[in-house]
């Protein structure tokens, strides 16, 4: 069998040496030259190979390999693994066209960052991108090309799961968010060897799933969908992500995997997007669930009419699309068009030249030295003082004895978050561990976890009190477990797990100072300890250094500098709350007949963007460049802002508006830009920032993008409820 595949791939070599398995495509010229020639040598049925994707390796699979029936799998990682199975199509497939090996990679590979709701917290595009370049890195040696990431949904609803997945609840950080990753994974040329596909996703509002269910549909307006849901996709198609996800979600009772309005209207047409669109697992498929297709031939169709060029897991294309094409249901012209697609996807990673990953750049690159600093470095500057009464953190020197509570206290699973790729509960340094290795001789560490996450049992309780009350301070980690966020993960109700508040009220009636670390991949409704606990960290999931991040933050050895992306409600009969929210007719005032609740006010518990430091920040001098503009100009608004504390430190300065009255009633603030500053004690700097058509503008009625003539308030502060306020008028035609 192998001599005789072995002397006809001799023959073949004699009579087209061009298309020797192996080498295919791999002659000169440009990439669509190559491109024409193969397609010009492929069957319908390697034309549809290439739309196929499946999850993992099997002997089974191997045989469709050869026959040139799969064009990408995911789950297929390890140099040595993937180099196996990608040698079967390269050298035993007719045409050798190499496979594409996709992955989530979320929140790095192996050395495990913290979840990307946590790294958008930090308001760093900059660091972002240092650490999904990681990522990609360490993913490529192991013979990943593609990563499903980034997610980009906007999401205002904690209940989702996969609000951990995301940078939250704002478009406009969530665009520079969707930027910044795609960057780092792809960098400026994605044939590196240490570089990999971008997949932007999930197209499109899966974050507004109703009541927070995941897989739930979704109903928008278009004026939503564009200033809300899509300024993150635009971002990323802007920054040249290769590939894009369509979601499981119903939009506006179209699935998004069969919507042509959102994908060959917006996304191809109006943005151009020629990269190639996989569905999400079996999303093709659920159109027939959905009852939006009858069957699988017409899903088939449907997702091709959508221009779906990849169908993930559901052996729709595969077992439908050739007959359609011979139907003349499908044009071969568009399975053409989607295989060129993911054909120059190939191309672009260098794959018909090298194929194959590398073992010892696998060896070099996972967890070097260098990825697990990034990885604490990501985690410290993502985590959020909620609040820090009296000065309680840093830690005192006169701290000698310390009580760490909590079922996340040594807890190495959790610390991962969901999607956590090939990361490894081995790798995880532990709060206690990080706790310990920082406290070092001088100061006393005891440890009882009281309690689990999600048990009613109590009986931990007696020993955390009682190590509490013998020291000076009580930390307790408290939380959600890493799966019961992520996919198919929501929440009804969004209190702390099981009786972990419980626990804290218990070791807070000791009398001895609480210090509450949050670890979660949502926010959580603690109005309980927002009032009684002094000092609150939330330190989300935060990957494999964690627990010595944590401490660099409670010793002070790293001065927090994180702002939410996403509010943090009183009770989940709030949801959903966000900050840009509009202006009702009744504000809530004392009066009934008012938009408010009976028993909770209407504002978050921590708004959006809030976050405190070890120092202070003082504002100043805020400068608009004019008092009034034209319609097409721009203007610039400058502020001050000085470290008026004793430590240096780093301040997000952030940039909110509000146009007044116009055609279509705008937010109370949108967020129009941001900064961050690095001060050193009694430092003082001027941070500036440009408005014009593109932050001022608006979707009229006409759905048209247009800057209104009238008054725009603008804001330069620290959180979305507090800062310097001013005014401009955009004049009229
Ligand atoms: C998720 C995607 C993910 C895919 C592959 C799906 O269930 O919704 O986000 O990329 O699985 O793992």
């Amino acid at each position: 069998m192998r001599l005789r595949r072995a002397a006809r791939r001799f023959m073949t070599v004699l009579s087209l040496s061009w298309s020797l398995p192996g080498t295919a495509g791999a002659q000169g010229g440009t990439i669509d030259q190559r491109i024409d020639d193969l397609l010009s040598r492929m069957t319908l049925d390697e034309k549809v190979g290439q739309l196929v994707q499946y999850s993992g390796f099997t002997e089974d699979r191997a045989a469709a390999i050869r026959e040139g029936r799969i064009g990408s799998l995911l789950n297929v990682v390890g140099a040595e693994h993937a180099n196996r199975v990608q040698r079967i199509a390269v050298e035993e497939s007719r045409l050798g066209i190499p496979l594409l090996f996709g992955l989530d990679v979320i929140h790095g590979y192996r050395t495990i960052f913290p979840i990307p709701l946590a790294t958008a917290s930090s308001w760093d595009p900059a660091l972002v991108t240092s650490i999904e370049a990681i990522a990609a890195r360490e993913a490529r040696a192991s013979g990943v090309h593609w990563t499903f990431a980034p997610m980009i949904d906007v999401a205002r609803d904690p209940r989702w799961g996969r609000i951990t997945e995301g940078a939250g609840e704002d478009p406009y950080l969530g665009a520079a968010m969707a930027a910044a990753r795609v960057r780092g994974f792809q960098g400026d040329n994605v044939a590196a060897p240490d570089r990999i596909l971008a997949c932007l996703k999930h197209y499109v509002a899966y974050g507004a799933a109703v009541a927070g269910r995941d897989y739930n549909s979704v109903d928008l307006s278009e004026r939503a969908l564009r200033e809300i849901y899509l300024p993150p996709y635009k971002a990323g198609v802007d920054a040249g992500a290769a590939t894009l996800m369509s979601a499981f979600n119903l939009l506006n009772g179209v699935p998004a995997t069969a919507n042509t309005f959102t994908i060959n209207r917006i996304l191809r047409g109006e943005w151009g997007f020629d990269g190639f669109i996989v569905s999400d697992w079996n999303s093709i498929g659920e159109l027939i669930s959905h009852g939006y297709a009858a069957d699988a031939r017409e899903a088939a169709r449907l997702a091709m009419e959508a221009t779906i060029d990849m169908d993930m897991m559901g052996d729709v294309y595969a077992g439908q699309l050739a007959d359609l094409v011979r139907a003349n249901v499908v044009p071969e012209a568009a399975v053409d068009s989607s295989v060129r697609r993911v054909l120059r996807a190939k191309f672009s990673l260098g794959l018909f030249d090298n194929p194959y990953a590398d073992p010892s750049t696998e060896t070099a690159v996972i967890l070097r030295d260098d990825h697990v600093a990034a990885a604490r470095d990501a985690a410290r500057k993502s985590m959020v003082l909620l609040k820090n009464e009296g000065g309680l953190l840093p830690l005192s020197r006169a701290v000698r004895s310390i009580a760490l509570i909590g079922p996340l206290a040594n807890d190495r699973d959790d610390l991962l978050g969901s999607w956590h790729a090939m990361g490894r509960a081995e790798d995880v340094v532990t709060v206690l561990a990080g706790v310990r290795g920082r406290a070092g001789g001088t100061t006393t560490v005891t440890h009882a976890p009281g309690a689990t996450v999600t048990e009613m049992e109590r009986e931990g309780f007696a020993q955390a009190v009682a190590i509490a009350r013998n020291a000076d301070v009580a930390i307790v980690v408290v939380g959600e477990r890493e799966f019961e966020t992520g996919e198919a993960a929501s929440r009804a109700s969004l209190d702390l797990p099981g009786v972990q508040q419980q626990l804290i009220e218990a070791v807070h009636a000791t009398g001895t100072p609480v210090v509450a670390v949050l670890m979660s991949g949502r926010p959580f409704a603690i109005p309980w300890l927002a009032e009684h606990v002094p000092a609150i960290l939330q330190a989300w999931h935060p990957g494999s250094q964690g627990g010595n991040a944590v401490a660099d933050v409670l010793w002070g050895d790293f001065n927090p500098s994180g702002k939410l992306a996403v509010s943090f409600p009183r009770s989940v009969g709030q949801v959903p709350i966000y900050y840009n929210r509009d202006v009702t007719g009744r504000p809530p005032t004392a009066e009934k007949f008012t938009s408010k609740y009976l028993d909770l006010p209407n504002t978050p518990l921590f708004p959006f963007g809030h976050g405190l430091s070890y120092t202070t920040f003082e504002y100043g001098d805020l400068v608009l460049s004019g008092d009034t503009i034209a319609a097409d100009g721009t203007i610039s608004v400058s502020a001050t802002v000085t470290n008026t504390g004793d430590v240096a430190g780093a301040e997000v300065v952030q940039l909110y508006i509000r146009d007044l009255v116009a055609s279509v009633v705008r937010p109370v603030k949108e967020l129009k830009g941001f900064t961050r500053v690095s001060l050193e004690p009694g430092e003082r700097q001027t941070v500036q920032f440009t408005l014009g058509p593109r932050e001022l503008g608006l979707y009229n009625q006409g759905m048209e993008w247009a800057v209104e003539p009238g008054v725009f308030r603008v804001w330069v502060g620290w959180s979305s409820e507090e800062g310097l306020e001013g005014s401009f008028i955009v004049r009229g035609p």
